[in-house]
């Protein structure tokens, strides 16, 4: 594996692969397992933005491990008053063992990763969410045993969030069917998808929902976007996964949501609590593949 994961464009069809068996390995083990690949390495978590899942599972996470895991909130660091990115990175270099961040700027996190010697792993910019999407791959594996082309998957609402961008990148690895469904004003990045049959963009979402096997939403109001609200609230309402969708796609079709979720705007409440939404076992996924991904990464 490449020194970072800063988006799933650093890793190879084959990276996925091991991560997924080791997160397979650390997720039945875990009650007894106490490998302790991190034993003495401390990993640093700088966060600027809020988070439940990805703060919480990356702690646990390395202390599972047996690392010693550093909570840094951003606004308390001396970045936040001026110093720069690349002195931040060289100082914390000299300390710790691995850097994971959550951050506004994506650009920021890759100046970061290119000034530390030590590997970093983005946990959310405003871009790119690539240990969600890994801790999605593993909950398609375990309910349809592939992420290839067999499994169709249809993204609505935010075309262009960190989580569709990170979708689009996750489809052009595994080869998986990607629709995304958005507004005519919002599209998707395509950019990001040049040269892949496989990944689509269509504005009509009871068109895309036809045969799906996934469905995967996220907020229509991401973090540092809130001054969009009202009208975000307006573009996306057709948008919403509900009932409407679900008729026209797979019997069977599963409802995914990186969370946290809010009824009545991205996802209908009788979807959100139905038996079709894996929701907290997509939740679950995160703490597994990331103490795989910090295994491959940080013990190094
Ligand atoms: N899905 C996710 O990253 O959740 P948090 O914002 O709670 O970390
Ligand atoms: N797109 C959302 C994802 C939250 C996990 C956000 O950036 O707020």
């Amino acid at each position: 594996m490449k020194k970072d994961l800063l988006t799933l464009n650093d890793i190879t069809f084959q990276d996925w692969e091991n991560i997924y068996d080791l997160a397979c390995k650390l997720k039945k083990d875990r009650p007894a397992l106490n490998n302790n690949v991190l034993a003495g390495k401390s990993i640093g978590l700088i966060f600027a933005k809020s988070s439940t899942r990805t703060r919480v599972s990356f702690e646990v996470g390395v202390s599972e491990l047996g690392g010693n895991p550093l909570y840094l909130d951003q606004s308390k660091m001396q970045v936040g008053r001026g110093e720069t990115i690349a002195d931040t990175a060289k100082v914390l270099s000299r300390y710790l063992h691995g850097i994971v961040i959550r951050t506004f700027s994506h650009a920021g996190v890759e100046e970061l990763a290119r000034e530390a010697k030590c590997p970093v792993i983005n946990a959310l910019t405003d871009e790119y969410h690539p240990c969600q999407i890994l801790a999605d791959l593993m909950t398609i594996m375990e309910y349809s045993g592939t992420v290839g082309e067999k499994v169709k998957m249809v993204f609505a609402g935010d075309g262009k969030s960190n989580i569709a961008n990170s979708l689009v990148l996750a489809a052009k690895l595994t080869g998986m069917q990607l629709v995304i469904t958005s507004p005519e004003s919002v599209g998707m990045s395509d950019e990001l998808a040049v040269g892949c049959p496989n990944i689509t963009w269509d504005p009509d979402p009871v068109r895309a929902s036809k045969d799906a096997d996934y469905f995967y939403t996220d907020v229509w109001v991401s973090m540092g976007f809130e001054e969009e609200r009202a009208e975000r609230m307006k573009i996306f309402q057709p948008y919403q996964v509900n009932r409407r969708l679900f008729d026209v796609a797979k019997k069977d079709a599963k409802f995914l949501h990186c969370l946290p979720a809010h009824r009545g705007e991205e996802v209908s409440a009788d979807i959100m609590d139905s038996p079709a939404s894996i929701v907290f076992d997509e939740a679950e996924n995160r703490l597994h593949v990331q103490k795989a991904v910090m295994s491959m990464l940080f013990a190094k």
